[in-house]
């Protein structure tokens, strides 16, 4: 199969092929994954809560990704790596460019950072640098202390006309991609079309031009109440990961996943 690439993403959305998305961690899920053709995968900070068992993703550090990062970059996988820029790495733009320059060498593709237009500069400079970036909108989890607890954003109308106005100065300040995280579908609807760059959902309705979910959560070995955004593909799997995966990837091809039932009005 062909390696994937940015421009293959973005060729992807022109044509309106639907991204399909895994966060990953390790080489052996990292080789099944791309067994079953997921287009992307994350190296996500959610190996905090996922792998780590913390209660958020703030305590992960840049060692952390790295460590993860080498790990599926080990799989060599075709599906395009990107790792998390985890709480406080980019606190300047110094610290912003070493620790992106870290996760580059240890096998990431592209970067994603949590934040709006404040970044503006910071993006500018990693991708004058080499380094292409996702940014993150919406619900960022490492903002939970802030925001006292996971909550669904842009519901009104000056947070959702916000959030538009970030994602097109990112897309202008060189963004090569967009993750909008627990938002009303139509408002990522309204992104989608609005930037020229592919739009990753999570909890972000059936319009983006791609899907995510942390493969624990659609592999239902996560515990406790499931996120509304959330379905368990191997419930219908026969026991088997490759199947439930294979499901996985189909369904967001096909518009059949996310649903109504797994998104926000
Ligand atoms: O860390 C992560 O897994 C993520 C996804 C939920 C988008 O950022
Ligand atoms: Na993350």
């Amino acid at each position: 199969m062909n390696k994937i690439t940015l421009s293959r993403l973005a060729h992807m959305k022109q044509k309106g092929e639907k991204i399909a998305s895994l966060t990953a961690y390790d080489a052996s899920f990292a080789a099944l994954f791309d067994q079953q053709a997921v287009d992307m995968l994350l190296v996500g900070d959610s190996l905090g809560m996922v792998l780590q068992g913390k209660g958020s993703t703030v305590p992960v550090t840049v060692e952390d990704i790295v460590y993860h990062t080498r790990a599926v970059a080990a799989a060599k996988p075709n599906a395009l790596l990107m790792a998390d820029m985890p709480f406080m790495s980019y606190a300047t733009e110094a610290e912003g460019l070493a620790n992106a320059a870290q996760l580059m060498r240890a096998g990431a593709e592209i970067v994603k950072l949590e934040g709006g237009a404040w970044m503006c500069d910071l993006v500018r400079k990693m991708v004058r640098g080499g380094i292409p970036v996702c940014a993150h909108l919406g619900l960022m989890p490492q903002q939970v202390n802030l925001l006292s607890g996971y909550k669904v954003q842009g519901r009104n109308d000056a947070q959702a006309t916000s959030i538009i106005d970030e994602a097109v100065q990112l897309e202008h300040a060189g963004a090569n991609m967009l993750l909008l995280e627990c938002v009303p579908s139509s408002l990522a609807q309204s992104v989608s079309q609005q930037v020229s760059i592919p739009v990753i959902g999570i909890g972000a309705g059936a319009y983006c031009d791609g899907q995510i979910l942390v493969m624990h959560d659609m592999l239902g070995v996560t515990s406790g109440k499931r996120p509304k955004f959330v379905k368990d593909f191997m419930a219908d799997s026969n026991g088997s990961i490759a199947s439930a995966v294979a499901a996985y990837v189909s369904q967001v091809k096909n518009l059949q996943f996310p649903t109504a039932e797994h998104s926000f009005k």
